[in-house]
Parts: C-alpha cells; sequence; structure tokens
C-alpha cells in the first residue's frame, strides 16, 4: 500500500540575530536528517519580522535549502504581513502587493496541491484573505478550479491561521480574532471544502500544539519550531512547547504523531526581546 510520509514544522520564526531561534531549528533539521520524510512543510512564519526585515525572509530560506528533504511553504503573517478583520483595529503590518511579491521571490510558492498515496494536498494563502488584494480572488477562483479535480480523493489542507477555535460559528472577538482565518472568508472557505472529503486541517500561528477533532475533520495545530508565548500574553488553549508534526499517510487513513526533536528548547518569546 503506498505510504506517504509528510513532517509538518511551522512558526521558526528565523532572523541572523535570534541565535536561539536558530538553534532550535538546526535540532529540527538534525531529527529531520535522521528520519528522512517525503516532504517537509513550513506552514508560516519562516522569518521573525518579513514585511520589515527582508533580510529575515532571505535567512529562513537558506536554512530550509540546508534541508535534506524537499519543502513546500505558505506565509505567515511575520512574513508578508497580516490580515484585516472586522473587529479588530487595522493591522500594523498589512499584506500588500510588495510583500507578496518579497515572498514569492524567495521561496516561489504561496499556495500549492499536489497528490500522494491517494491523497489530495492543498496549501493555502491564509495572509491574503479579507485583503481585497487581487491575489485573493485569484486564489480562491484558482482553489475552485482545484477542488474540481480532486475526483474524491480525500483531502488534506493546511495554512498559517487555523479556521477556528472550536467551530466554524465561533464569534469574532477583539482579542483573538487575528488567531484564526477571518469571517466572510472563512464561511467561504467551508463552503468550497464542503463539496470535497476533507479530512485533516493542519495550521500553524497559534505557538500551541493542537488536535481536535470535529465531525469527519481532523484539525492539528502545529506548535511553533521557534517559540512560546507566555501566559500573560497568550492564554493556554493547547500545549504550549515547542516541537513538530509528523503524518503518516496511507489511502485507507493517517496518523498524527506529535514529537519534539531532541535537544529543541522551550524558548520564551520574552526571552528574544530582552
Ligand atoms: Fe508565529
Ligand atoms: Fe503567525
Amino acid at each position: 500500500m503506498p505510504t506517504f510520509r509528510l513532517t509538518q514544522i511551522s512558526d521558526p520564526h528565523l532572523a541572523r540575530r535570534l541565535p536561539t531561534l536558530t538553534d532550535n531549528f538546526h535540532r529540527v533539521s538534525e531529527y529531520i536528517d535522521t528520519t528522512r520524510p517525503d516532504l517537509v512543510i513550513n506552514s508560516g512564519d519562516l522569518a521573525f519580522d518579513g514585511p520589515d526585515h527582508p533580510d529575515d525572509l532571505e535567512f529562513a530560506k537558506a536554512l530550509h535549502d540546508a534541508l535534506p528533504v524537499t519543502c513546500r511553504y505558505l506565509p505567515g503573517n511575520h512574513d508578508i504581513g497580516d490580515n484585516p478583520t472586522k473587529v479588530c483595529p487595522p493591522p500594523s503590518q498589512p499584506v500588500t502587493e510588495a510583500s507578496q511579491q518579497a515572498f514569492l521571490s524567495i521561496f516561489g510558492e504561496d499556495r500549492w496541491r499536489f497528490e500522494a498515496a491517494s491523497w489530495c494536498f492543498v496549501g493555502l494563502n491564509s495572509m491574503v484573505m479579507n485583503t481585497g488584494l487581487a491575489r485573493e480572488a485569484e486564489q480562491f477562483d484558482w482553489l475552485a478550479s482545484q477542488l474540481s479535480a480532486v475526483g474524491g480523493k480525500p483531502l488534506a489542507l493546511f495554512l498559517h491561521k487555523p479556521l477556528y477555535l472550536n467551530a466554524p460559528g465561533d464569534p469574532e472577538l477583539a482579542a483573538t480574532a487575528v488567531r484564526y482565518i477571518p469571517q466572510p472568508a472563512r464561511t467561504h472557505l467551508l463552503e468550497m471544502f464542503g463539496a470535497v472529503d476533507l479530512r485533516l486541517v493542519a495550521s500553524g500561528h497559534v505557538h500551541q500544539r493542537r488536535d481536535f477533532t470535529r465531525g469527519h475533520v481532523r484539525h492539528v495545530w502545529a506548535p511553533s519550531s521557534g517559540f512560546i508565548i507566555p501566559d500573560r500574553k497568550q492564554e493556554v488553549i493547547g500545549i504550549k512547547e515547542v516541537g513538530l508534526v509528523e503524518y503518516i499517510f496511507q489511502p485507507d487513513g493517517f496518523e498524527v504523531r506529535h514529537v519534539r526533536a531532541p535537544g529543541q528548547v522551550d524558548v520564551d518569546l520574552d526571552s528574544l526581546r530582552g
């Protein structure tokens, strides 16, 4: 039976000036060198501050290029800027045409679809949603055409932000709306994926490990590979630890393994700004 081994890493937030995060990435790299999955997906926040420090994106790409396994990438808010929402103040770093182009010029892609082990895998640029930029509508058109070609295969979706906390209709709150896919893009996405056999939604962004199932869909929040956010800045929802997620896909299902690379350290965000 065909098997596809995929490793998800997320939120390494790399920058030359932050060696503790680079150290954590090296521990992840060594682990990937040992385990040799078929593919590595980084679900975003590759850079510590891509919009204001373009070298952070270059540095992150160089470290990923050194991995012994093919990588696919998705942008996070610290790579290209954040989404506007109806309930929060406008983001201090909004997504722009220029920030998207900077990401694309370095990483080559911000969305993708491929098939393996009789599964379909889709990665989306969640940061462009609700921006009104041309790439938002273009991505929804692209997604519609991609989903029409799935042909009944089970589907795994990857994006930077989780779809929601517990349920599609969770209200958007000013304190937390930037944590999830904003409305109305969330509803639009769920309607589109309601037409296919969606089994997995894998995300990053929150820097907490979480794994829950709603209906037929398993939601996996990958932890940051780099740092945790202290409780006084962010409530505990799942598990605050650094690590990564391994998946094994086969035509009749998939397994999820929550792991930490040997030597990874729970770096606290406060220690990076001291
Ligand atoms: Fe992050
Ligand atoms: Fe993020």
